[in-house]
Parts: C-alpha cells; structure tokens; sequence
C-alpha cells in the first residue's frame, strides 16, 4: 500500500494570498525580538541589555511603557499554561510554540480556513450534521464543503469507508482535500465518537495526507459512563505517529464545557505537523489583528488549568464545577425522556455536548401541509411550536440534505424551566399530531 508520507500543508501549498502580503509590524524582525527576550528571560545577563524596546506597532501600550513586556512574558506564560494543561490531560507533551490564543474558536476555524483553502477546487471534508460555521466558513473562503454522513443508526458515529469513497468522489471530480472537519463531542448530534472511529479518522488522514481539523469544544461536556473524552492527538500519538506523520489541529474554546463564557471570547488552537514556515504564515495571519483579548486569554488558560488539590479555590471550583455538570445530566434526563415518549419521536442518547437532536416522522398530511407553504416539515414543526414560546431549532439548519427531520435542542434552560417546558411541549405535540394524523 502507497501511503502519502509528503506533508501536504506545506508553505509552497497554503492558500498563496496570505504568502502574498507582508505584516512586518508583527513580522520577522519582531519575532527574532521575542525570541531574545525569552532568552534574556531564561538566562540573565546572556546578552548585552536587559530589555528588548519594542518601538514596532502603532500601539500607546507598547509604544510608551513596560505593559509590552508583561504583555508579552504574561502571553507566552498563559500559552504554556494552556500547554502544559493539554499535556496533562493527553499525557504526551504539547509545546507553547505550537499554540495560538484565540477570540473565541471562531476565529481560529475562520483562520485555518484561509489558510488552507486556496481556491474552489480545494475541498473540506465536513459532517452532516454539521455546525454551520463550517460551511459559512468554507463558502465565505471560497472553498468547496465536500460532505460525510454521520449516521443516526450508530448513535451518530461515521463508516470510514463511506468517508473515503466521499473523498475519491470528490478527487475524481478535480477537487484537492485539504481537510476534514470532525466535531467531538457533536453539535448538533450530541455524540462522543467511539475509539474506534477516533482511530480509524486519524489513520484514513494520515495515509490521504489530509489535515484533522479537530473541534474539541466540547471536551468538558461528556456524561456517559462508558465513554469519555479523547483528543485527536493524543489518538494519533498512542497509535505511534508524531507531528511528521500527520497534521491536527485543535480548537477549544471557553464558550462551551461547564464554563460557558460566550462573550469572553477566549480560545486556542493547537497545531501540530506543520513546518515553521507555515506557522510563520499562520502567525502572521494572526497578528493582523494584533492581539487577541487578554481576558479571553486569561480565561482560556484557567479552563486549561484550573484549581488543584491544596489550592485554595479547589473545593468552591470542584462544588461548583460538579453543581453544572449533575444538573446539565438531570435536565438532559428530563428532555430525553420527554421526548422519547411523544408519538412519531426518536430521541438519539445523550453523550456529549449540550444537546439532543430528536428525529420526528410527521405525518404525510404535516408534511403535505409544509409543501403548501414551501418550506421543510422540520420548520414547519419548529415553526408551530414556537407559538407555544418553545424555542428549538430546525435540523434542516444542519444538514440541508438528508431529508429527514430533526430539531435541536439545548439542555441549558434551568431545571425549573425544562419541567414547566415539558407538559407544554406534550399539549403543543399531542395537538399537532391530532390535527394531521388523519
Ligand atoms: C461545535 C462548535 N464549534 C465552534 C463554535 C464557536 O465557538 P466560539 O464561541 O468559541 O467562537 C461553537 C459555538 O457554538 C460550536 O458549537
């Protein structure tokens, strides 16, 4: 079997434009700055001044006073914090270097994007269901989405083989595959992968030479007990492959788990398996919008290290921590059960993420009755129920394709509001069926 062993992101085969433009205010000079000052942070005294004057960027801060310094000792200090908490949690070594602090993982997804896709022919493999930032995404950066089915029969877990003829599909008909998209735990589908799919995604990118674009927002947010949380690279490493074998990035954020800060807009991205010219095109790229927010930042290396045995915030943080989490199961619980009951519903388990994503099979007459106002029997559903205050999304929204419907909803409303949810949403269903059940 020829495997392709020739890393496929490489400088000469990013997307050219961002090699195209030059962001010397960040640029090679800065850098070179850094890396004196991490020296004379290291070893004092090495070199012959105490401190690089950073005269570069056209920032009060930096330009008058000490806060470039903190500035830039107290990123790189979080970017090891969130390091050396990936290495915790994977027990193979992450590296600083290898990490960007984000506005959010919108941010990182919109600039990996760019990064990868060159023009329409470069395709991203990327789920049905999907979260629909991916195909925005893709389509704002010119890109081809090149779909794979998550399949509900198997609690939403993949064939790879359905994956790999998706590809070939896609590479018969003049597309290059950059990357796949692979979210775990899922939005919408509320799924953790199993191993073996985890396994058989990192050995199907290695041998296509196709990059794991790996959304592990929701790695905090797993509540089955015989699955729990693995990231893609530490799957990749126990399987024996290094950074020269295969590409992964990951994205986390601090707007999921059981932490939740949205607006704070903090994130990361850990890259591994690309050279140092495309990180140096992929910082570049990020320094265009000089910095991401220090208290997104902040708070991205505190979910990456958080309050330890002995520290004094560990038992508020493990009571509080522990709180959200028993009661996102309990209201989980509730939904499901609720949902499970009702006529002509299928609810999928609930794993991971904060959702489920029930499948309806509605009634030829409701179906008959969305055609006449042109829209999906999933919106026509979503539609009447929001006449009752019930808010849930279409899963249309997310997989355009299929034909089947679903809605998506969250576990977040509090405990009180999801049992005073449910007889409403029973009354609104029995009603709905009642009238087109004939
Ligand atoms: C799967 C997934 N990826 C990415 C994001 C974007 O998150 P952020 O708020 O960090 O930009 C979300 C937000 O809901 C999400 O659900």
């Amino acid at each position: 079997m020829s495997y392709n062993k020739t890393p496929s992101i490489t400088a000469e085969t990013i997307n050219q434009k961002v090699r195209m433009f030059t962001y010397e205010p960040c640029g090679g000079i800065v850098r070179h700055a850094q890396r004196l000052e991490q020296e004379i942070y290291e070893n004092p005294g090495s070199l012959p001044f105490q401190e690089i004057i950073y005269c570069n960027l056209g920032n009060p801060q930096a330009l008058g006073q000490r806060p470039i310094k903190f500035f830039r000792e107290g990123v790189r200090s979080l970017r090891e914090a969130v390091a050396d908490g990936i290495a915790a949690r994977d027990g193979f070594p992450s590296i600083p270097d290898s990490i960007f602090l984000t506005d959010g993982a919108s941010s990182a997804i919109n600039m990996m994007m760019q990064i990868l896709i060159r023009s329409h022919e470069d395709g991203i493999l990327c789920p049905l269901p999907e979260y629909p930032l991916y195909s925005g995404s893709i389509i704002l950066h010119g890109g081809t989405m090149v779909p794979y089915n998550l399949t509900e029969d198997s609690g939403w877990g993949l064939e790879i083989f359905e994956v790999k003829s998706c590809l070939e599909e896609a590479r018969a008909s003049g597309l290059t595959i950059r990357a796949m998209v692979v979210i775990n735990p899922g939005n919408p589908t509320g799924q953790v992968l199993s191993m073996t799919n985890q396994e058989e995604i990192v050995e199907f990118c290695r041998k296509e030479g196709v990059v794991i674009l790996a959304d592990e927002l929701y790695q905090e947010n797993v509540y089955t007990e015989n699955k729990r949380f693995n990231s893609f690279k530490k799957v990749a490493r126990s399987l024996g492959y290094d950074h020269k074998e295969i590409s992964i990035v990951s994205f986390h954020s601090v707007s999921m788990g059981y932490y939740g800060e949205c607006g704070r807009r903090g994130g990361y991205m850990e890259i591994c398996g690309f050279g140092a010219d495309v990180i140096d095109e992929i910082y570049k790229l990020a320094s265009l919008t000089i910095s991401p927010n220090i208290a997104g930042q902040i708070l991205i290396s505190l979910v990456m290290d958080p309050p330890k045995l002995g520290d004094g915030a560990f038992e508020i943080f493990m009571a509080e921590k522990e709180e959200t989490c028993s009661s996102l199961l309990k209201r989980a619980k509730t939904l499901h059960k609720a949902f499970s009951s009702l006529e002509g519903v299928s609810c999928n388990k609930f794993e991971g993420a904060m959702y489920l994503y029930p499948r309806l099979q509605l009634p030829p007459s409701a179906i008959k009755a969305a055609e006449k106002e042109r829209v999906n029997p999933d919106v026509f559903y979503v539609h009447r129920l929001s006449a009752t205050g019930i808010v849930v999304v279409p899963g249309s929204g997310f997989d355009p394709v299929s034909g089947k419907s679903h809605f998506r909803c969250t576990i977040l409303p509090g405990e009180d509001k999801i049992t005073a949810m449910v007889p409403r949403l029973r009354a609104f269903h029995e009603a709905f069926m009642d009238e087109f059940r004939s």
